[in-house]
């Protein structure tokens, strides 16, 4: 079966892919330096599979142990690249640290391939390179306005790419997610912030008691109910939505970039109510100041996936909640 190298094999988004893949029988070999994962996610994986997967641990920043991996692994049929610091609030306050990880970690990466000869790529982006859309919902040609120094380097790390891959013929598949939330159907595996940044982690969190209260940044943008209004996508369907890039490359040459985002908003509020009632009581919150840098709506169209590559999300904003709050409940203290 086809050889899939994955970046950050070892994270939230990537895990559910490495299930989805392996159930379609792809051999996967996953490279993490642990930054921001524990192994542990890897060996569930493959209990929740029952197959095997290949681990090294090597950080992309380092050339000439990334290059082992390629010299060790023969007719690669194509890379999935997820590993990247993603926090936006830290890469304002740390950039140069932003930029070198994941710039220098991906030219790494893109001059491996170069050297080795891999030709097929599916790059982890995300609607962060939209920045504030002038249009909701947003389609894939709207205008590249990242809005800080994480969306840059994802916004970079894109461009970067496609002028590689027009240089070298290379096939790619560019998936812009939404807002990834929830857990596979199991509970075994599951997003474990370090610190929650993003709003479910948080909210989780409050359910189980773990923090205090939810604050809602801000109830007086443009939008139904004055909270911020994004579309958030099943991890399990966005994970699905790489194993459709996989067969794009096997049946298409060319560069490709996709919206993956269900193209139906929710609120703050819409997404505290439900999840007051995936968890069965009501999780406590308070209206705060906007934060800096946040927008309005944002918000998906995904046609072109589902025209193209044959891809829509199947799962509702309940299945999101419930399984959060399942993932929640069985790891109280995530992976540890
Ligand atoms: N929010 C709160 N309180 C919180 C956390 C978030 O009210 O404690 C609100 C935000 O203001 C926003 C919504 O919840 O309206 C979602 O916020 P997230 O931080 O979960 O997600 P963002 O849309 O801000 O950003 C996320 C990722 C980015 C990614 C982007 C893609 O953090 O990496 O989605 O659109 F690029």
């Amino acid at each position: 079966m086809k050889k899939i190298l994955i970046t950050g094999g070892a994270g939230y988004i990537a895990s559910h892919t490495n299930v989805e893949l392996l159930d379609k029988n792809y051999e996967l070999i996953l490279v993490d330096n642990f930054c921001n994962s524990v192994y542990e996610s890897v060996k569930r994986v493959e209990e929740i599979t029952g197959k095997k997967v290949k681990f090294y641990e090597a950080d992309l920043k380092d050339f000439v142990q990334l290059e082992k991996v390629f010299e060790s692994e023969k007719n690669i049929f194509a890379v999935i690249h997820f590993a990247a610091l993603k926090a936006v609030g830290e890469s304002v306050e740390k950039p140069l640290m932003y930029y070198e990880n994941n710039i220098s970690g991906s030219l790494n990466l893109y001059k491996c391939m170069m050297k080795y000869g891999v030709n097929n790529f599916v790059f982890s982006s995300s609607a962060t390179v939209y920045g504030d859309p002038a249009e909701v919902p947003v389609k894939e040609d709207a205008p590249v306005h990242a809005t800080n120094p994480y969306g840059h380097t994802k916004a970079m790390m894109e461009q970067i790419l496609l002028d590689a891959a027009k240089a070298l013929g290379w096939n790619v598949v560019i998936l812009r997610y939404f807002n990834p939330v929830g857990a596979h159907s199991s509970g075994r595996i599951g997003e474990d912030p370090a610190y929650p940044n993003n709003l479910l982690p948080f909210v989780s969190q409050v359910a189980a008691g773990i923090r205090e209260k939810v604050v809602v940044f801000g109830d007086n943008w443009d939008t139904p109910d004055g909270t911020g209004v994004r579309d958030y996508i099943h991890v399990t369907d966005l994970a699905k939505a790489h194993v459709s890039a996989l067969e794009k490359l096997e049946n298409d040459k060319g560069t490709f970039i996709y919206n993956i985002g269900t193209g139906r908003g929710y609120s703050v509020l819409e997404m505290i109510d439900a999840f007051s009632k995936a968890c069965g009581h009501p999780v406590k919150y308070q209206i705060g100041p906007r934060r800096s840098g946040d927008v309005a709506t944002v918000l998906a169209d995904p046609s072109k996936a589902e025209k193209e590559l044959g891809w829509k999300a199947e799962l509702e904003l309940e299945d999101m909640v419930n399984s959060a709050w399942k993932w929640q409940s069985m790891n109280p203290k995530g992976y540890k």
